[in-house]
């Protein structure tokens, strides 16, 4: 970020104490930095704070009695705008066009790319109206910065907490200032479960949330990749981010989207829970209740992590996933020769709190060459980081 010039909007929000470490971070990475702050922004973070670690005076006013702020300046002064936190009023506001202080005066003004990080509670974040607001702001072109899970400010746990400012920072880097690790790969990962349809309503799935795929497609993200992530019909939001989601609902479908589009991948990862079989035929009308007994055939789904791995190409990396009960290390094994994997990670069904459903998870990788890699249980977020990272530490170093 040397020498890149930052405009840092910061609003409203509890969030705002973060806006303090953001604004070190990006000093410390050598960008130049200039924060305007909503006057509500200045109940939450005192303006001395953010001048002192930005080297710069903070903005608030659009004018005062003796000059006139001109954000239109400001707007061409950066290279990019980053409004973190950004506030469900602000976001609000952005979205209508509205222009009643100084930040929203050089958002409209502002030429160069803008990306927001909102903060909000979780009933807000859910509102219909900040889904709608957010999607104007994406129809703008400006990016959005996912929002995180945990502990909010209203004492409740859920989404809504703004991203934290590193990851703040790794988006920025991916995303405007090219220097991630995985510039110019492209990955395709698959993410949920797959529903095989019995009859019109009825069908055979799992439990998988989806969640590991995401973090794992995020991450892949973040540090530079082209991602396409394949997702199975799965309940969790996707933010417009960046990466190209196809939606699927069988393991026949899944199947297809990733073989379609194997060729011109450098990265798979199949993270999603295929269903291993499917019904031999789907009743066109719903099945009635009539015999005691309801028989249906089941015949094998198609194996896209070794149809990939049948198909890879020198240079292609391949990473499947295994999810065990028991002999998980000797499966585990067998599952990477036999799919033809670069690495496969064990997912292990015998530890609290790990694989379906939760948020964390407890893993260890096995690389083709023999490594294991045994992780403690984290979150699905920093699982996913350390994938990424072995995925670069074996493949791209
Ligand atoms: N997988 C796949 N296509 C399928 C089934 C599984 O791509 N039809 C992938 C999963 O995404 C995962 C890996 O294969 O990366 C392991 O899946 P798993 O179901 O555990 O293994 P199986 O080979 O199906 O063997 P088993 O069910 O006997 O454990």
């Amino acid at each position: 970020m040397q020498e890149k010039k930052i405009l840092l909007g910061v609003t409203g929000s509890i969030a705002a104490y973060k806006s303090a470490f953001l604004v070190r971070l990006l000093v410390k990475a050598g960008a130049e930095v200039k924060v305007i702050m909503t006057p509500a922004a200045r109940d939450f973070i005192s303006p001395l704070t953010l001048s002192t670690l930005s080297r710069n005076p903070v903005l608030s006013n659009l004018f005062d009695e003796q000059s006139w702020a001109n954000h239109v300046m400001l707007g061409r002064w950066a290279n990019l705008m980053v409004i973190a936190p950004l506030s469900c009023n602000t976001l609000a506001k952005m979205a209508n066009g509205l222009c009643d202080n100084l930040l929203l005066a050089t958002y409209l003004s502002a030429t160069c790319p803008v990306l927001v990080a909102p903060a909000m509670d979780e009933d807000m974040w859910l509102h219909a109206s900040t889904k709608s607001n957010l999607d104007k702001l994406a129809s703008f072109g400006t990016r959005i910065v996912p929002v995180e899970k945990g502990d909010l400010a209203s004492g409740l746990n859920g989404e809504g907490r703004m991203a934290e400012p590193d990851q703040i920072i790794q988006y920025i880097t991916t995303n405007f200032f090219l220097t991630g690790p995985l510039q110019g790969k492209k990955a395709i990962v698959t993410a949920g479960p797959t529903y095989e349809p019995i009859d019109p309503v009825r069908f055979i799935g799992n439990h998988s949330s989806g969640k590991m795929g995401l973090a794992i497609a995020n991450e892949l993200h973040y540090r530079g990749a082209e991602v396409t992530l394949v997702m199975g019909p799965s309940t969790l939001e996707l933010s417009k981010n960046g990466i190209s989601v196809i939606r699927v609902n069988t393991a026949d479908e899944m199947y297809k989207a990733c073989n379609e589009v194997f060729q011109e991948m450098d990265i798979a990862v199949m993270a999603a829970a295929v269903a291993d079989y499917s019904p031999e035929t789907t009743a066109d009308e719903k099945i009635k209740k009539k015999a005691e007994k309801l028989t249906v055939e089941l015949v094998k789904t198609k194996d896209i992590l070794k149809s990939l791995g049948e198909k890879k190409k020198p240079g292609q990396v391949l990473i499947g996933f295994a999810l065990e009960t028991n002999n998980e290390e000797a499966f585990a094994l067998e599952k990477l020769k036999k799919k033809n994997a670069d690495m496969i990670v064990l997912n292990s069904l015998s530890h609290a709190n790990a694989g379906f459903g939760h948020d964390t998870n407890k893993i260890t990788i096995f690389g083709k060459k023999g490594e294991k890699f045994i992780f403690e249980t984290k979150s699905k977020k920093e699982v996913a980081r350390d994938i990424v990272d072995k995925i670069i530490q074996l493949h791209y170093a």
